[in-house]
């Protein structure tokens, strides 16, 4: 198996460095447009293995996609991060064109290739790497829905003080303060969350989550990478095993929930053939409603991205 990550900065190198730990691929290639910053990154991983004891290769390559050809799938993590301030929607202008370049060397190289979106505004980066690649939408999906759900499952292991590991939740719509926590589908080791937590306690929680991609920025001066590129790395994971893993994955909508031709968080099966299912939850009207308002501001990006077009 080989996996191409298009980004050598901190999401890309991180999703990287997961990809070769866990042995997920035997070659991993890492692009950056940055002369020699993957060929860095790649080759430091790569020094790392006789430490950690793993033997997936990995090679670094400046823009050269010749050395990406037959990649099963592509982690697209190109483009600018946000600064504090920003706003996702505010990068769109450069990383539409990023995406845009990346994807077309993508599927030169790789026709066959699975495609998964990190590059910010997440929803409207997908539809962009899908109409440029043409590809049908199982094989074209963005990141999110993993990280937002690992951001609040920590927070809600943090409050009850047990282990992240216990908690199973769902969250969905679009990667921003839009996005749709649903409590209702959150168990603690199979308990009910709500069973174990106050009503008040649990809505911080939800807002929390929804403004966490912010808070690391306003820490940091720059946007999270070990839970965003060890996130990537969990999907180029169940995609290459066939391991018909149920995760919020952004994708298009063709009349699911009642939404066309949309891109959203929605719960899917990912195996071999990318997004081999989406769940569809049967939403109570709020949760609906909440979904609606995620739909109108992602759907106001795409325009965005249809005018840039
Ligand atoms: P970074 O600045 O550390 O890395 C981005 C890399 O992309 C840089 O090394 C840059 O040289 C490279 N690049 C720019 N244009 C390129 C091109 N045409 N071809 C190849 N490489 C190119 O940024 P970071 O922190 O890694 O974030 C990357 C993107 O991921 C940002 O858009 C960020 O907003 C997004 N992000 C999305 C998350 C999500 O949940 N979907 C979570 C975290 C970040
Ligand atoms: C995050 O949520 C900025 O999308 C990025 O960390």
């Amino acid at each position: 198996m080989k996996i191409t990550v298009v980004g050598a900065g901190n999401v890309g190198a991180t999703c990287a460095d997961v990809l070769a730990y866990r042995e997920i691929a035997n070659e991993v290639v890492l692009v950056d447009i940055k002369e020699g910053f993957a060929e860095g990154k790649a080759l430091d991983i790569w020094q790392k293995s006789p430490i950690n004891l793993y033997d997936t290769r990995t090679i670094g390559v400046t823009n050269d996609y010749t050395k990406t050809a037959g990649s099963d799938v592509v982690v697209i993590t190109s483009g600018l991060p946000r600064k504090p301030g920003m706003t996702r929607d505010d990068l769109i202008e450069t990383n539409a064109g990023i995406v845009k370049t990346v994807t077309e060397n993508v599927i030169k190289h790789s026709p066959e290739a699975i495609i998964i979106i990190v590059s910010n505004p997440l929803d409207v980066m997908t539809y962009q790497a899908h109409l440029i690649s043409k590809k049908s939408r199982n094989k074209v999906m963005g990141m999110a829905g993993i990280l937002d759900t690992a951001r609040y499952r920590a927070f809600l292991a943090e409050a009850l003080d047990v282990s992240p590991k216990d908690i199973q939740a769902v969250l969905m719509g679009g990667h921003g303060d839009t996005m749709v926590p649903l409590p209702r589908y959150t168990t603690v080791g199979g308990i009910p969350v709500t069973e174990l937590i106050d009503e008040d306690s649990l809505n911080k929680i939800v807002e929390r989550t929804k403004v966490g991609g912010g808070e690391l920025v306003k820490l940091m001066g720059t946007s999270a990478w070990y839970a965003p590129g060890s996130a990537a790395a969990q999907m180029a994971e169940a995609i290459v095993r066939d391991q018909k893993r149920v995760f919020p994955v952004c994708v298009k909508l063709e009349g699911e929930y009642g939404i066309d031709n949309c891109y959203l968080g929605v719960p899917v099966i990912l195996g071999k053939n990318g997004i081999e299912k989406i769940i569809e939850l049967d939403l109570s009207k709020d949760e609906m409603e909440l979904l609606k308002t995620s739909e109108k501001h992602v759907r106001e990006v795409m325009e965005v991205l249809d005018k840039l077009n």
